[in-house]
């Protein structure tokens, strides 16, 4: 477990506990609220056994570049509720299901979540994140490219920590994207 860590998009953030948060942009238009999360049928993505870890999301439509996928929801809570809960499940002590959105609030998916929390990061990714301002800040998924059906949907986590990276800190978030290019951790390199 590092012992001082911080989301990129956090940088005066010390937690203990890693949370996906940059490779995002800003969208320059606010969406109408979701008043209703999309039932099953309507939904673009589904969960699915991945080869790159545990559970994943993939298309279950074909999705065109630029569509917003899904919301990323779950409860909002502050850095110190954060880590407080983390981790989710002791024994996966690097497994996170959080976001985080900025310097005070980080989304857990794993309180009143969905299927959003399942996506895996690649360092290749067919997806990013985009925040979105409004009365709240709200995280959605965007398609980087066209995605066929079946696809897994991935996007780069950019999880970012305060310590060295080490040759351990660096297997602990080893990268299993499978990607060419992938860079062989999840964490986003430091400059
Ligand atoms: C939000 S969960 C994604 C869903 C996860 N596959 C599951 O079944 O719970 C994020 C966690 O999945 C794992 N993960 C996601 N992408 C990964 C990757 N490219 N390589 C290795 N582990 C990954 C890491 O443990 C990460 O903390
Ligand atoms: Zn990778």
């Amino acid at each position: 477990m590092p012992s001082k860590s911080s989301a990129k998009r956090a940088p005066t953030q010390r937690s203990e506990s890693p949370a996906k948060a940059a490779r995002t942009r800003r969208a320059a238009t606010v969406p109408p609220p979701l008043a209703k999360r999309p039932r099953m049928g309507n939904r673009k993505a589904v969960t699915r056994t991945s080869s790159i870890h545990g559970r994943g999301v993939v298309a279950r439509v074909p999705i065109a570049a630029g569509e917003r996928i899904c919301e990323y929801v779950g409860e909002r809570i502050g850095w110190p509720e954060a880590l407080r809960r983390h981790p989710h499940d002791p024994e996966q002590p690097f497994h996170t299901f959080y976001f985080s959105i900025d310097d005070d609030t980080v989304i857990d998916g794993n309180v009143g979540g969905d299927f959003s929390r399942f996506m895996n990061h690649s360092c290749e990714p067919n997806c990013e994140a985009e925040l979105v301002e409004g009365r709240t800040l709200r995280v959605f998924v965007v398609a980087l490219r066209d995605i066929a059906v079946g696809e897994e949907l991935v996007y780069n986590y950019g999880l970012s920590l305060d310590e060295r990276y080490t040759p351990t800190l660096k297997k602990q978030f080893a990268c299993h994207c499978g990607s060419d290019r992938c860079i062989g951790t999840m964490l986003v390199p430091k400059r």
